[in-house]
């Protein structure tokens, strides 16, 4: 069951309802572990991170229970201060916030160093950098981060880049940590904010996340509690892409339509019909649609994740789009299997320049990451033909049932 096969040329019609947030729910189920106690987290998406994590903490000692509605128990009492097993870690990006638990809720450890993917080496020097600035000793031997945090102590620091990850570590480290800490220049993500929220039901005390400015004053001890995880604005966004670009008409729901904000103006700048409700929006094409330049930010700017769903968008839309990536360095890999669809694409360095074209041809072509894999799923949706998917366990780590919710849309999509 690892290819996808679509019949192109359908118009997606109907409702789709959005999962919980995988990039709030993976740090939010680690951060649990600070507390030897129980959390209760619902609204968790059924995604392959998530079941990996949930292996890790198991091997570590916690307790966890997840049911098919979503709801993840996790009993952290028992968790023992060891190093996650690497055939396990080395799968999850995100096992790096293990690192922030371990110096948090044990002052030190040893974390697998996470691997780079198809997007860029991404490096965690900043996540490092925050550490050793709360005094921790860290060392990089042998593929191991062993980090030693005996008396952290808050202190000023200031991210070179806004990373949401090296942002979400440092909280984690904090929290306990003796005094004040100030994290200038932090991520401004809505996943901050739902792990600062989360942290903050625990019994840490974190004012600020969601501007660039984050203020955590250490406290003694967490304990457990119960939370929802926010909606997955990038899963939102790619449902709302793949809307436009099929020209249907679609009622994207279980939303936060504040977050979807830079989407939901650049498909309007496309000529795309966008109503938003209290939890829900409306994606509608009655028009041709115009090209138009993106450039990916950190948020509140248009996010690094909707870039290749949105270069798949503008690959068939008359004229020339240019397409910038400022977060990751690598992020156009899929651009050479697009062009194997016939997309007429030129890459420089950060910049992609998308001359429109009537038609992608359907192809066999195979999935290099997360959201090259939903975006190859909407030129399958577009293209002429027969369109063969492969490598679709990329897809399948962080979009829930993606076939299912797209065949309930109209898709004609299978799973073989
Ligand atoms: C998170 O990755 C997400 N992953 C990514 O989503 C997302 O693309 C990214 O944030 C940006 O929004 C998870 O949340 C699990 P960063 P993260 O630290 O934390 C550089 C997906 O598809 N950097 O904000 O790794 C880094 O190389 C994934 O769901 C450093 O140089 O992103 C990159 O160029 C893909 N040093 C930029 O910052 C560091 O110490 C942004 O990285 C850390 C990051």
């Amino acid at each position: 069951m690892n290819k996808l096969v679509i019949e192109g040329g359908v118009k997606l019609n109907g409702e789709v309802s959005i999962s919980g947030f995988k990039n709030a729910a993976l740090p939010i189920i680690t951060a649990s572990l600070l507390a030897a106690d129980k959390s209760v987290i619902e609204n968790i998406p059924l995604i392959k991170d998530v079941y990996i994590l949930k292996n890790i903490i198991e091997t570590l000692g916690g307790k966890v229970h997840l049911s098919d509605d979503g709801v993840m128990t996790i009993d952290a009492t028992n968790v023992e201060n060891k190093t996650a097993p690497y055939e396990l870690a080395k799968q999850l990006r995100a096992s790096y916030y293990l690192a922030g638990v371990a110096l948090g809720r044990f002052k030190g450890g040893s974390i697998v160093y996470p691997g780079g993917c198809d997007i860029g080496a991404r490096p965690i020097d900043l996540h490092i950098k925050g550490f050793e600035a709360l005094g921790a000793d860290v060392k990089i031997d042998h593929g191991i981060i062993k980090c030693n945090g005996e008396g952290l102590k808050g202190t000023n620091i200031y991210l070179d880049f806004a990373s949401v990850g090296a942002t979400i570590n440092i909280m984690l480290a904090a929290v306990l940590a003796k005094g004040n800490t100030i994290i200038e220049n932090a991520a401004k993500e809505p996943h901050i904010v739902d792990t600062a929220n989360f942290l903050n039901s625990m019994g840490a005390n974190i004012r600020g996340a969601g501007t660039d400015l984050i203020k955590i004053s250490g406290v003694e001890k967490l304990h457990g509690c119960t939370y929802s995880i926010i909606p997955d604005m990038i899963e939102a966004g790619t449902y709302m892409v793949a809307a436009a670009a099929t020209g249907g008409d679609v009622l994207v729901k279980d939303v936060i339509p504040k977050h979807l904000e830079a989407v939901i103006a650049k498909l309007r700048e496309m000529g795309v019909e966008v109503r938003e409700y209290d939890n829900s929006v409306r994606v509608r094409v009655t028009r041709n649609l115009k090209n138009v330049n993106i450039k990916t930010l950190t948020y509140p700017g248009l996010a690094t994740d909707l870039q290749q769903p949105m270069a798949v968008l503008l690959s068939t839309i008359k004229g020339t789009s240019m397409v910038t990536e400022t977060v990751f360095e690598a992020r156009f890999k899929y651009v050479d299997e697009l062009k194997r669809m016939g997309a007429n694409i030129k890459v420089d360095g950060k910049t992609a320049v998308i001359k429109g074209i009537d038609k992608l041809s359907g192809a066999k072509i195979s999935a290099t990451d997360l959201r090259a894999g939903a975006a190859f799923v909407i030129a399958g949706l577009i293209a002429e033909g027969t369109t063969e998917i492969d490598n679709i366990q990329h897809i399948y780590r962080g979009y829930v049932s993606m076939e299912t919710k797209m065949k309930n849309l109209g898709a004609k999509i299978v799973r073989i």
